[in-house]
């Protein structure tokens, strides 16, 4: 099989029926690569996408996945290889897009020991070993890119374990990087700023909008293609040397 060009690329994105992984889900597949995204509690969404991206000439399968169940995992790359083989006759994927995430609204005072876990468990915990349970099946060459956040950078009230969680992930990222290295696989963060997505109960009334935007140099908040455009941009070898780094894509938030 030919992997030279973009046509032959397949992605999995988790959390690839809304919000950002939904606009890199549909990004990477207008460049022409063949996408597997997961979904969590609402499978519509992830049949939406994928239907989208069938329709429009692509190719996509949407599978079912929570990142908090490490027990399922074996399962989800058995199910993984499966669609490899019976949609695209390969046993191997190029690009892992780890994307899904939960977001916290709870001071520390407020943070219960459940809430701490369920944070842990999705947002770190789920991205460590799906990706080590996943690479084997990643090509040499290929990518990973893990969705962090502006909020590893920067502190607001609220949102302590989920910011030190993707500050964490960041840190992994470098690890990953490292100990690839030797595939030539190549794992870089990607730091979305204040993204207009349903993501946490949304960004709030206009007050609230009106004050998060007035803390961005580009005065507005992004939308979920201003992070799926650039994501989709990265699969690609025109990033061959881009390695173990952090991208914010904040429209220059909290500078
Ligand atoms: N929006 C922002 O302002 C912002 C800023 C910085 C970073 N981020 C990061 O960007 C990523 C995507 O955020 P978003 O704004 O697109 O969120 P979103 O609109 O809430 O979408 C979340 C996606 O993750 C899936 N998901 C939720 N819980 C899951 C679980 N336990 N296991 C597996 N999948 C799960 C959802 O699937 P179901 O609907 O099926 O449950 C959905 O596809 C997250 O990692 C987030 O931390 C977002």
């Amino acid at each position: 099989m030919n992997t030279t060009d973009q046509q032959s690329k397949i992605v999995l994105v988790t959390g690839g029926s809304r919000g950002i992984g939904k606009s890199i889900a549909l990004n990477a597949a207008k460049r022409g690569i063949g996408v597997i995204l997961t979904y969590n509690s609402q499978p519509e969404h992830g049949k939406a996408v994928a239907d989208e991206i069938n329709q429009n000439g692509g190719k996509a399968v949407a599978l079912q996945l929570n990142s908090a169940d490490t027990g399922s995992f074996s399962n989800f790359s058995k199910q993984v290889l499966q669609v490899l083989k019976t949609e695209w006759d390969r046993e191997s994927f190029d690009y892992l897009v780890n994307n899904a995430g939960i977001a916290q609204r709870t001071l520390i005072k407020d943070t219960t020991e459940e809430m701490f876990d369920q944070l842990v468990n999705v947002n770190f915990k789920g991205v460590f070993f799906l990706t080590q349970k996943l690479l084997p099946f990643i090509t040499e060459g290929g990518q990973i890119i893990n969705i962090s956040s502006g909020l590893a950078r920067f502190a607001f009230p609220g949102v302590a374990v989920y910011g030190a969680l993707k500050a964490a992930t960041e840190g992994l990222t470098r690890y990953f990087a490292k100990e690839y290295a030797d595939r030539n696989i190549r794992v870089n963060s990607v730091a979305p700023g204040a993204i207009d997505t349903e993501f946490g109960g949304g960004k709030g009334d206009e007050g609230h909008r009106h004050q998060i935007a007035a803390g961005i140099a580009l005065g507005r908040l992004g939308v979920a293609d201003d992070v799926g455009l650039f994501v989709a941009s990265l699969l690609s070898d025109d990033s061959r040397y881009v390695n173990a780094q952090r991208i914010e894509v904040g429209g220059g938030i909290m500078i």
